[in-house]
């Protein structure tokens, strides 16, 4: 029997944190993985420490979308996996938010996700075969306040997901969600979202910080062949923090 061909994922935003995380976890389950990210060298660095490809990506900008999508298809063949995950994560009052930084949020996290999962579902359609899965987040559970632009961008893409996937169905392609808590990232570590923690874990059913491997497997199951009967659905992955 001939050997299995290897499946292709893109991960977006996965020069560190979850997206880093998922990149790992793809490719522990032999998955090749295109690391892209607007930030090249991080890419650069998790894909060498994976055996995966680098791709510079800025996900807001339509060209540079179409050219790595049309790249991955040069050089390996096929798109099998799509992680919508790159987000800009912010924490601003309402009263703070200016109409360019309400731009800004849009075009990275919601822009950037439909241009990306338009192109690759042009290829996925051709081949009958594809899955999806955007990074959400428990924010749109819980009305976290202060990041009204970010928890409208995430419910927007739990939205994507479940307007989506009739249409792709049709192509045998499954698009779901997972949706994460808090989770110790470095975006998280190195910004205001810190002192989240403190509030959250009492919330969890574990008293500990969740990691960028909590959320990793879930996306990969999700992303699994194994997961074909799936799609239209968000995961929630918060250690029960949104379980009420
Ligand atoms: N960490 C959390 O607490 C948490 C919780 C729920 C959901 N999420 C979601 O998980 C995902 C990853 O979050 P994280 O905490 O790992 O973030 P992070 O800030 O640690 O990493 C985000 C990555 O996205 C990249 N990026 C930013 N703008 C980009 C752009 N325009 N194009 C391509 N890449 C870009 C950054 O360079 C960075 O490598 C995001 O979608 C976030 O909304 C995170």
């Amino acid at each position: 029997m001939a050997e299995k061909e290897q499946r292709v994922a893109i991960v977006t935003g996965a020069a560190q944190g979850i997206g880093a995380a998922i990149a790992e976890e793809l490719a522990a389950d032999g998955v090749k993985v295109v690391v892209t990210d607007i930030n090249a060298t991080g890419a650069t660095a998790v894909a060498e420490r994976i055996g995966g490809v680098a791709k510079a990506l800025d996900v807001s900008d339509p060209d540079a979308v179409a050219a790595v999508v049309s790249e991955v298809v040069d050089e390996l063949g096929r798109i099998d996996i799509l992680v919508n995950n790159a987000a800009l994560v912010p924490l601003t009052a309402w009263e703070d938010i200016t109409f360019a930084e309400w731009r800004r949020v849009m075009s990275v996290n919601l822009d950037g996700i439909y241009l990306i999962t338009h192109a690759v579902t042009e290829v996925m359609g051709r081949a009958g075969y594809g899955r999806i899965v955007n990074i959400a987040s428990n924010t749109f559970v819980a009305g976290t306040p202060n990041c009204a632009h970010y928890v409208a961008t995430k419910g927007a893409s739990i939205g994507l997901v479940r307007g989506l996937a009739g249409e792709l169905g049709k192509n045998g392609i499954t698009i779901n969600a997972v949706a994460p808590g808090i989770i110790a990232s470095e975006g998280v570590l190195n910004g205001p979202h810190v002192n989240g923690f403190d509030y959250v874990v009492p919330m969890q059913a574990f008293d500990r910080r969740g990691l960028p491997q909590d959320v990793a497997p879930a996306v990969a199951f999700l992303a699994s062949e194994k997961a074909g009967w799936i799609t239209g659905q968000t995961l929630v992955v918060d250690a029960g923090h949104t379980r009420n």
